[in-house]
């Protein structure tokens, strides 16, 4: 592990990443409906729980505890304790909720912000346009601001939309969200196998990757001839 990030609980994407999720920045999981994004933050979260910390959870998709048991295996009611969840009901509480989290970064030694998916409830918005993007960038610079402050990663996922022109799913929330994500991981559902492939990053050339397959506690990394 390199000094100063934060392990992402799974060895090949923390080397994917360069060492881990890097602090004062936001990290960005993004791919199609059951590609694994909230299997990935919860490994995170029960990395850093594991390792000590707290950890911040914003899950507006209803945060599966069933899946939290089967990754932190019996730790799991002693890691809860420190796990801090908010379940926001509308894009507007979302907001709020990022903002009310810092009375936990105040008390709290917290080693990882998750928000698993940021544009959930952002999609339901989309027909209010460019006030919804507004909105969006507003509470993902919240966001960076909370994880500068307190020198934490910020893990955030993203959901897809299909371009029917190119026939690719593309992430939701334009340019201003890839913008504010300093590093980006697509995460590819192949036959069989999912990819991770690093699509951006700030010391890193894009295009690493690793395949791994999910499994009854988690991941498992897989090698491919
Ligand atoms: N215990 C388990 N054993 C094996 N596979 C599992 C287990 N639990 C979940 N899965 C698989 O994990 C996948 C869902 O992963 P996950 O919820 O992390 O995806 P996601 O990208 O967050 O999806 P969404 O976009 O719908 O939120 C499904 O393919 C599911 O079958
Ligand atoms: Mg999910």
């Amino acid at each position: 592990m390199i000094a100063g990030r934060v392990s992402t609980g799974i060895s090949e994407m923390d080397a994917l990443l360069g060492g881990g999720l890097e602090r004062k920045v936001i990290t960005q999981l993004y791919g199609d409906p059951g590609c694994g994004k909230s299997t990935l933050c919860q490994i995170a979260a029960v990395a850093v729980l594991r390792a000590g910390g707290s950890v911040v959870y914003f899950d507006p998709e209803g945060f599966s505890v069933e899946r939290f048991r089967q990754i932190a295996g019996s730790d799991a009611e002693a890691l809860a304790e420190r796990l801090f969840l908010y379940e926001p009901m509308d894009f507007d509480q979302q907001g709020l909720l990022i903002a009310e989290s810092e009375k936990v970064l105040k008390r709290e030694k917290v080693g990882l912000v998750v928000v698993d998916s940021v544009t959930v409830l952002y999609r339901t918005e989309l027909g209010s346009g460019k006030e919804a993007q507004r909105k969006l960038a507003r509470q993902v610079i919240l966001l960076l601001g909370l994880s500068k402050r307190y020198d934490l990663p910020a893990l955030i996922t993203n959901q897809v939309y299909m371009d029917v022109i190119r026939n690719v799913s593309c992430p939701l929330g334009g340019t201003v969200l890839s913008h504010l994500s300093k590093a980006i991981v697509r995460i590819e559902v192949h036959e069989g196998f999912r990819r991770a492939v690093l699509e951006k990053h700030r010391s890193l050339p894009a295009g690493g990757s690793f395949d791994f397959e999910i499994t009854g506690d988690g991941i498992r990394a897989v090698s491919r001839p």
